[in-house]
């Protein structure tokens, strides 16, 4: 276990509620959202190595020989080398307490990383330079967007052939509605970088001197603007000319539009050879929010320093194989949370000890005695908490819903072998609970074949593999040809039902009771809207 990790829960005696509001201020919590393959995994580690979380690059993302850390928990995520659980990672760094939270990286798309950002207040949005935007890249800026998370960009793999530093911005511009603002500009085209302009600071240049494999962290000199000028010629000069192109243009940098989610800081970089990740890090100290009072169901706020609430954000089983576990990572959101107390769980009034609580870095574990607003905590075999789950302390507190997707997935279950329906059962209800796919029911289809319903195709196999490990119950998935779900009302469920022409199927999510109507395509929803106008078919949130 890294000491970076444990000394950050120390200073402050547990309980001096004076002092949360100073321990909340020192703490940023935040995500890295990017497409698979933009660098996730080697940034995270780059930022850890400088903060000194860890003492060698390779540590987090465990490729190739190197000691894994925060993957690995489930077997399918070694067979496939992706992450798709979620690791929390903190450290300290410049006197803050920086807790990062993983997001799962594939191309497919789970209800998961959703989650995660209900749980951030601010997102580093990775782009590979050669890629631009792309589709996950998207779909996350949208959450974003919607839960009004602040976003800073950091361009990647800047030490490759790729797009221009403005053709970036104006893709960002034009296909976000975001003002990017660039605090760092590269000298040199991709590909071919020179070093970093800092443009607080534009009178000097930041000259990198990488180190084989990007296992130290690269040296950052800075070079006057004369002696740039005079070693790095026409790159320096096209540097400040987009500078000045950009100054005229009003890009400069504003932390109250990046807050507002209107414009968005720009880093550039090379997070495999830690050039521009210094500056990324100080940025994430700088400029993104601390934990703030959270908006509570129903009106109202809960200052960071009022009595300890939390949010469960995510319930994850079987982490750990040789312990068969469940954990429920929660949030700290304000007041102190210490290990042993017992607080109430807000969805049933009942009190809850938190005996067993650990901060989870990637496979290691130690037990947290204390944690602050933003930091998060993982509470194992807390078999009573659901995802969206808030505990208190004092008044009660009850924070807005987990956002539930629309799902374009869906499958009937059923289990492979007869005799085991009781555990198919068991496991089912138990998956649905995790929030690993949302469970449909029909009075037609009756219980004994749950229709599975996904935002990834992907939460379909995650089912299928915990069903056959955890619960000893393989399952037979049927796929259903629906790609569309609406919000529905019981006249709008009984008129889809009862009708032979159009395709569609209403149903029950269990969860919550929603009645959600499910079509093939954009078409038959049409002809539904035709047919029974007076029928209420609502959006349900997308996904993208
Ligand atoms: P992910 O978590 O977003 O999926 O991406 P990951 O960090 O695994 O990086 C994907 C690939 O991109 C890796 O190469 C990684 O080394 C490379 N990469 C990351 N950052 C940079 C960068 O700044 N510049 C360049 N040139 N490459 C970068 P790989 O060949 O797939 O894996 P590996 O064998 O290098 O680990």
């Amino acid at each position: 276990m890294n000491t970076a990790h444990k000394e950050n829960h120390s200073d402050t005696p547990p309980g001096n509620m004076g002092a949360v509001a100073g321990e909340a201020a020192r703490r940023r919590t935040f995500a890295v959202i990017s497409h698979p393959d933009a660098g996730k995994s080697t940034l995270t580690e780059a930022l850890a190595l400088h903060a000194r979380a860890i003492t060698s690059a390779g540590a987090v993302h465990g490729k190739s020989g190197r000691r894994g850390v925060a993957s690995d928990w489930m077997e399918m995520e070694k067979a496939r080398g992706i992450s798709v659980t979620s690791a929390v990672l903190q450290f300290a760094y410049r006197g803050c307490v920086l807790n990062l939270l993983d997001t799962p990286g594939h191309a497919d798309f789970s209800e998961d990383t959703y989650r995660v950002l209900a749980a951030v207040d601010c997102a580093v949005m990775l782009i590979d330079a050669a890629k631009g935007l792309e589709e996950q890249t998207r779909k996350l800026f949208d959450v974003c967007r919607h839960r009004g998370i602040p976003v800073i960009t950091f361009v990647n793999k800047w030490d490759r052939p790729g797009h221009g530093a403005l053709e970036l911005l104006d893709e960002i511009e034009r296909e976000f509605r975001l003002r990017p603002t660039p605090v760092t500009w590269p000298v040199g085209a991709p590909g071919y970088l020179r070093g970093l302009i800092d443009v607080r600071d534009p009178d000097r240049m930041l000259r990198y001197t990488r180190t084989p494999g990007g296992t130290h962290a690269a040296l950052e000199k800075a070079i006057p603007a004369a002696r740039a000028a005079e070693e790095e010629g026409a790159d320096w000069g096209q540097a400040n000319d987009e500078l000045e192109l950009l100054r005229a243009d009003g890009a400069g940098l504003d932390r109250d539009s990046f807050l507002a989610g209107l414009s968005t800081p720009v880093f550039f970089g090379a997070a495999v050879s830690n050039i521009g990740v210094r500056l990324l890090l100080d940025a994430v100290v700088d400029l993104a929010p601390a934990p703030a009072a959270r908006e509570l169901e129903g009106g109202g706020t809960r200052p960071v320093d009022a009595p300890f609430s939390g949010l469960v954000f995510k319930v994850q089983a079987n982490m750990d194989p040789a312990h068969r576990d469940r954990i429920a990572f929660l949030r700290v959101c304000s007041g102190v949370f210490e290990r042993g107390a017992t607080f109430t769980r807000a969805a049933s009034g009942k009190p809850f000890a938190t005996k067993y609580a650990h901060s989870v870095f990637g496979q290691d574990r130690s037990m947290v005695d204390t944690a602050y607003p933003g930091d998060v905590v993982g509470l194992v075999n807390a078999t009573a908490l659901r995802v969206g789950d808030t505990l208190y302390a004092g008044p009660a507190a009850l924070f807005p819903p987990m956002p539930t997707f629309a799902p374009e997935h869906f499958a009937v279950a059923r289990p492979a072998d007869l005799s085991r329906s009781k555990q198919f059962r068991k496991g089912i209800a138990q998956l649905d609970e995790e929030g690993v796919v949302q469970v449909l029911v029909s009075d037609t289809r009756g219980e004994a074949a749950p229709i599975l319903a996904a935002v990834g195709p992907m939460q379909f196999d995650v089912v299928q593999a915990r069903m056959a490990g955890e619960f000893s119950s393989r399952v037979h998935l049927e796929t259903l040809p629906y790609r569309l779900a609406r919000a529905t009302d019981p006249a709008g469920a009984e008129a889809l039902n009862a009708s032979q022409r159009i395709t569609g199927e209403a149903l029950t999510r269990v969860r919550d009771k929603a009645l959600l109507a499910l079509f093939p395509d954009k078409w038959q929803v049409g002809s539904f809207e035709r047919a029974f106008p007076d029928a209420r078919l609502g959006q349900l949130l997308a996904a993208h």
